[in-house]
């Protein structure tokens, strides 16, 4: 059997029983107050399950705010969040609001919350704690009243044994933690997801058995969002409306090994390999994969023409 959520433009598939079950806890935990704690690999749903926890929760018509802590350096996380006063650094010609307000009465969605700055890490338990926070420059606090939602590809207690992480605040964030696991330990997902994507990519395109059975017995290490991008670069590619096993375009098969292929082809071919690696891991957008490869946007585009890569960011669309 499977079920359809929608909600803020989002629609969630859940075919499995692990995921029936998880998703009885995530409306359970969204009826309450509290912090959530999301963990699952990178592609499991995270995001998704946060924007179902804010749509079940009485906050559901104020704000879904998100920020990633990762996919900024650490001064602009905390303008981000904290917002300024006009004149709070040069430049700072208007009072501009952060994120904390703008999320006030709703929820905010701290995706990476592993990779936020100790600084920031204390702000932030300061505002769970008082419902006030500082804009950057400002002598008087403001309020914000805000549902926290973390997220974290990784184990967050390995941070706070590490000393990376604050104990206060992991126990804060963590009274409720909820854990998505891997596709590949809910094979039964792996049809209706597909089926969803390739219906949605293009609905007169239909997978043959075959193409089920090695959708089946691959392992997917980048979980939903991998499923999600072959299914739709696969369906590109179609030569008719009936996919079969081998119309499957696997990612592993062209970047499994990034040093035989910039052997093959030198430096340029492990550049073009990482350019299309960390634009599938940011989900196609262009801001955040120049970030994660050091490089300015404009170059990123740069590049990505001259090595004529056909990244079709129409199927990386973000969820409103
Ligand atoms: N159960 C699901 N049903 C439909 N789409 C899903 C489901 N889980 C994940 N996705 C899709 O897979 C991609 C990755 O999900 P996301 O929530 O961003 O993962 P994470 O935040 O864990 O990296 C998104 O495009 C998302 O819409
Ligand atoms: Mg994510």
């Amino acid at each position: 059997m499977v079920e359809k959520y929608q909600f803020l433009g989002v629609e969630a598939i859940i075919a499995s029983l692990r995921m029936r079950e998880l998703f009885q806890q995530v409306r359970k935990a969204a009826q309450s107050s509290s912090s959530i704690l999301l963990l699952g690999e990178s592609g499991t749903g995270k995001e998704i399950i946060a924007r179902a926890i804010h749509h079940d929760s009485v906050r559901k018509m104020k704000p879904f705010v998100d920020l990633s802590c990762a996919a900024l350096p650490k001064e602009l996380v905390e303008s981000e969040l904290s917002g300024h006063e006009r004149g709070a650094f040069s430049g700072a010609n208007a009072t501009r609001h952060g994120l904390f307000e703008l999320a006030h009465e709703g929820s905010l969605f701290l995706d990476d919350i592993g990779a936020l700055d100790p600084k920031l890490q204390a702000k932030l338990l300061r505002v769970l704690d008082t419902g006030m926070f500082f804009r950057l420059g400002a002598v008087k606090q403001t309020r914000a009243d805000i549902r926290i939602i973390a997220a974290s590809d990784r184990p967050l207690i390995q941070s706070v044994r590490n000393g990376i992480f604050r104990q206060d605040l992991y126990e804060r964030i963590g009274q409720i933690t909820l854990t998505i696991p891997p596709l590949r330990e809910r094979a039964e997902d792996i049809e209706a997801l597909a089926n969803h994507f390739l219906a949605q990519q293009n609905p007169e395109l239909r997978f043959a058995s075959d193409a089920i059975m090695a959708l089946y017995s691959y392992h997917w290490p980048g979980n939903v969002r991998e499923l999600r991008n072959t299914v739709f670069r696969s369906s590109l590619a179609a030569k008719g409306p009936l996919l079969h096993a081998d119309d499957i375009l696997f990612r592993l098969r062209t970047l499994q090994s990034p040093e035989n292929q910039a052997e093959a082809r030198g430096v340029e071919g492990l550049e073009q390999t990482m350019i299309r690696r960390a634009l599938e891991d940011s989900g196609g957008h262009r801001q955040r994969t120049a970030e994660s490869l050091g490089i300015s946007r404009t170059s990123l585009s740069r590049k990505i023409r001259s090595y004529g890569l056909s990244v079709k960011t129409e199927l990386h669309r973000r969820p409103a």
